[in-house]
């Protein structure tokens, strides 16, 4: 779906479709109001037959409306309110691309963007008109059958503005463009089925990502993680016949002596639990269980497109957990790269394992800041349901504008604790900690388990276990938590 500016008047744009918004009591939007008068008030004397219900998203579309340059006319309808909230916004906009979608409109003109979002400006509205459409439009890649159509409409038009410059309103529409490619990105990864999205696969992609945008890419190999020390990250290898591999890209967008933001992904192709088996039900669902490390890959590409001037380190540790017959054992124990050693009593809490050796990696890169990004409880899921993820940090600043930048785009994210206390749970007879505490506050004690590896670091951990994806019949990969860090990068880099 491309994005272009339209700078003449609404009635007079030859295009398949243009849409204008009606409020309740047939309140017309400033573009409506500009075709009704082209029109002869045409449009004033059908919404009087109240053919269009005052409900959000609601619409007529009319066909051949006399003065007006366009093939169609959708009139939509923007609710009760003078102003939108966030969420009804992005209502609007997804039910006008499904309404035009299947329409003979392959083309439209968007006057959406002069729509009041209370607390927002005309570039929100921009940027979530954009990136709304965009996920509206996306299309799972099939692997093994016939592709569902393309969204039929493919150009997508929005008025000149009276506030933000041309040139400025045409950098906003190619940042969101790059945004919106990167979710593309991570939902396509995420997506794939566990048995071509292995290790070596989300390896070979990291590569051909790297030629294609000019990132410095380098992938450890098994023998190199044992030279490392990495046992915790081997232990939860160990099941699989897949080879494990460390993913690391570079994009180098500002002066070498800038210190990077590292950003470390759970990549874990598949989670069976391993020994500590999980049940049957919904079990192919942990095929997402790589959504940290594909959002990682997604935001890579949005930056790299959007040329930032920061510079920013990808970590992807990744592997399978499987139950082999050299898979690891509850009460095995391993030393992970920290010297930490680790008593694993449930081999189903393997993503901090990876994680924390990955974490312990990254260290040598010097960051600025560090995040790291898993489908890492379930707990979290229980916790704070599918709206939020969990957000840990040991930086109340950091914090803060991670919060901030999950606000703004709709990508949220939530604050939770991390206190010492909760460390007692980790403590075990046998070794320094144990990978798992009881079930209570559950997300707590796995984000607890990674503060003890990244003590000397600004760092933040997002649990995404409850947002990465959707089940049940929207089951699919959602492109989180990439609005969420394209915005903080791009306000860290002050652009
Ligand atoms: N990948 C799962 C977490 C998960 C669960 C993500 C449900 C998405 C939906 C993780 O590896 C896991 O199995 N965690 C365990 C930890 C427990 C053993 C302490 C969990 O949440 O049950
Ligand atoms: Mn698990
Ligand atoms: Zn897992």
């Amino acid at each position: 779906m491309e994005f272009s500016i339209k700078a003449q008047s609404p009635e007079k744009v030859r295009t398949g479709c243009v849409v204008v918004g009606v409020a309740e009591g047939r309140r017309l939007s400033p573009s409506a109001k500009a075709l009704d008068a082209a029109a002869g008030q045409h449009l004033s004397r059908l919404l009087k037959q109240g053919d269009l219900s005052a409900k959000l998203g609601q619409s007529l579309l009319l066909f051949g409306v006399p003065g007006v340059a366009a093939e169609r006319v959708l009139l939509v309808s923007t609710g009760s309110e003078k102003k939108l909230n966030d969420r009804e916004y992005r209502t609007l906009v997804r039910s006008v691309v499904q309404t035009l979608d299947g329409t003979g409109a392959k083309d439209a003109l968007f006057c959406l963007t002069e729509i009041s979002v209370a607390d927002r400006d005309e570039e929100w509205n921009l940027e979530q008109l954009i990136l709304t459409a965009r996920e509206s439009s996306y299309r799972i890649t099939r692997v093994a059958d016939k592709q569902d159509p393309a969204c039929t409409l493919s150009q997508v038009a929005i008025p000149a503005s009276e506030k933000i410059k041309p040139a400025a309103l045409a950098t906003l529409i190619s940042r969101c463009q790059a945004i919106a490619n990167g979710m593309a990105l991570t939902r396509d990864l995420g997506n794939m089925p566990p048995n071509l999205c292995t290790p070596s696969y989300l390896a070979q992609s990291a590569k051909s990502l790297g030629k294609r945008w000019k990132l410095k890419v380098e992938v450890l190999e098994q023998a190199h993680m044992e030279k490392l020390g990495m046992g915790a990250l081997l232990a939860v290898a160990a099941g699989s016949r897949q080879p494990p591999k460390l993913i690391v890209m570079h994009y180098a967008g500002a002066a070498k002596n800038q210190k990077p933001v590292v950003l470390v992904g759970k990549g874990i192709t598949f989670d069976t639990g391993g020994i500590s088996l999980k049940p049957a039900p919904e079990m192919d669902e942990m095929k997402f269980d790589m959504c940290g490390a594909a959002s990682v890959f997604g935001t890579m590409r949005a930056v790299a497109e959007m040329k930032l001037p920061i510079n920013l380190i990808a970590v992807i540790p990744t592997c399978e957990n499987m139950p082999d017959g050299n898979a690891t054992r509850p009460g095995d124990i391993v030393r992970s790269m920290s010297g930490q050693t680790i008593e694993i009593l449930n081999t189903d809490a393997e993503g901090r394992l990876i994680l924390c050796d990955a974490l312990t990696y990254a260290e040598k890169f010097q960051p600025d800041t560090i995040i790291d990004v898993a489908t890492l409880t379930g707990a979290c899921v229980i916790a704070l349901g599918h709206e939020a993820a969990g957000l840990f940090a040991n930086d109340d600043k950091l914090c803060e504008k991670l919060k901030a930048a999950g606000d703004y785009t709709g990508d949220r994210a939530w604050p939770m604790p991390l206190w010492e206390e909760y460390q007692d749970g980790l403590k075990t007879n046998f070794a320094d900690m144990a990978n798992v505490a009881g079930r209570p506050g559950g997300s707590i004690t796995a984000a607890s388990f990674l503060a003890r590896f990244t003590r000397k670091m600004r760092w933040a951990h997002l649990d995404i276990a409850g947002v990465a994806y959707k089940g049940g019949k929207d089951k699919g990969a959602t492109g989180r938590p990439v609005k969420l860090f394209c915005r903080y990068l791009i306000q860290r880099s002050g652009q």
